[in-house]
């Protein structure tokens, strides 16, 4: 098994460029599904993740290809091509070490009538129950049966008439199985309190540019006019907000500057507004951000919440930067119980930091030391990356599955922006 070793101190400066986003593309390839024709997507990273859900398509019956780039180029094309689908069960063992298989439940269930999919089960950061999306399909009209640890949907005779949806907790993977079901369905569906986070709106647009009919994109309340047929189209993965985010972190516990390179403001600006009050200098153009940290980082209080607010996937990396700040912050997350799994990883390298329940207060210490870490999870562990960096002497990050997971080639883009680091065979 790898191992990072990360060697603080450095000064990050220079360009990072940005990948696509991986939970978008977590979304937009089940969307191969609902049509016969060729599915192509562009700027698709290469994460763990994404090799995963394309085994899974292979599973189904699905084609796909991964169009030649150069292995030292980032993100790759790969087209899809549901032609026929020889099966509709998701199994247990592909959908238990990818938690968003479960996204293909909405789409299959619209193309072929039925789907099989195993529950997902539990996860390091809390229950993650699929109630609401079990609900929403549902409310359109398909029999939902759980059986074995199967969940199997089937459309009623005639097919899925559609319907209407209120989510009572914003869920970002709920309206997404909730959108590709109802776009194939007989009538009209209306989703409120739907999410709408920038990957949702790359979801409807790119089924928009498969036929798709849908009012709302990028409010809470989403209307889709079911049509009879989607057809194929190729479309570019939008940048990883989150990925650019925990960069910015990283750039700014160091003092660094330095730009990340296709990241999008206008997804991402929560995360921006809480950097700059944590003293950080932020600019953007329509091609990149620019993150500069030149003076002292300030202690700041921080709440996740669902999208225009603070990401929870940026808790853990803003936490680590706090750790560095002049005073006491409080952070409260609003979305997952049981994600501070990286608080007592960044207290054994100095930090100080008491959780209560949902809230964690973290008092800026002057240094931090570098010491043998892993994580549980993605965002934790980048968390303890992101301390590393500003570390005194050596740390050694364990378990890098989960990196690999959602960081395209880590250690190669901070190695691009002068930080200390290699990945070695342990
Ligand atoms: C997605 C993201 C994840 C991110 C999260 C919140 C992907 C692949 N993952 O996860 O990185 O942290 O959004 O922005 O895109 N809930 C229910 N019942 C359900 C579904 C969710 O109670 O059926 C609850 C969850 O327990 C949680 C909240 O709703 O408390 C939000 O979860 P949700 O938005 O569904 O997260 P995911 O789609 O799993």
């Amino acid at each position: 098994m790898d191992k990072l070793i990360i060697r603080g101190g450095n000064r990050l400066s220079g360009s990072i460029p940005i990948s696509g986003a991986k939970n978008a593309a977590l979304t937009l390839i089940p969307c191969a599904l609902l049509t016969e024709e060729p599915l192509t997507l562009r700027n698709l990273p290469r994460l763990a993740d994404i090799d995963g859900f394309q085994h899974l398509m292979n599973q189904f019956g699905v084609t796909t290809v991964i169009q030649g780039t150069r292995p030292e180029d980032f993100g790759r094309v790969m087209s899809m091509e549901a032609t026929r689908i020889t099966s509709n069960v998701a199994p247990y063992d592909l959908v238990r070490k990818m938690r968003a298989s479960i996204l293909v439940l909405g789409p299959m269930l619209a193309r072929s009538g039925e789907a099989t999919v195993s529950m997902p089960g539990g996860c390091a950061i809390g229950n993650r129950p699929i109630d609401l999306h079990l609900k929403a399909l549902e409310a359109f009209g398909a029999h939902i049966e759980l059986a074995q640890g199967y969940v199997k949907a089937y459309q009623p005779d005639g097919g899925m008439p559609g319907g209407d949806f209120d989510f009572p907790v914003v869920s970002v993977g709920a309206t997404e199985n909730a959108l590709m079901a109802a776009v194939l369905a007989n009538g009209t569906s209306r989703l409120f309190n739907a999410a709408r986070e920038p990957e949702i709106v790359d979801l409807c647009n790119m089924l928009v540019a498969m036929g798709a009919e849908i009012e709302g994109i990028g409010t809470s309340t989403l209307t889709i006019h079911g049509v009879k047929r989607l057809h194929g189209a190729t479309y570019r993965v939008m940048p990883d907000r989150i990925e650019a985010g925990s960069y910015a972190c990283a750039a700014a516990i160091t003092g660094g500057e330095v730009r990340l390179e296709g990241a999008k403001a206008d997804d991402m600006m929560a995360t921006i507004h809480a950097l700059q009050a944590i003293g950080v200098e932020v600019t953007w153009d329509a091609k990149g951000i620019n993150v500069a940290a030149n003076g002292a980082l300030k202690a700041t209080d921080l709440t996740t919440a669902p999208y225009p607010g603070l990401a929870t996937d940026m808790q853990a990396q803003l936490m680590a930067l706090l750790c560095r700040a002049h005073g006491t912050s409080v952070l409260k997350e609003t979305i997952f119980e049981n994600r501070f799994m990286h608080v007592p990883e960044l207290a054994r390298m100095g930090a100080d930091i008491t959780t209560e329940g949902r809230t964690a207060i973290v008092r800026g210490v002057e240094r931090l030391t570098g010491a043998e870490v892993m994580a549980t999870d993605l965002r934790a562990s980048m968390s303890l990356v992101i301390a590393a960096l500003a570390a005194e002497g050596e740390t050694i990050v364990r378990r890098l599955y989960h990196l690999d997971r959602g960081y395209e080639r880590l250690e190669e883009k901070l190695q691009l922006v002068g930080a200390n680091i290699e990945r070695v065979d342990d």
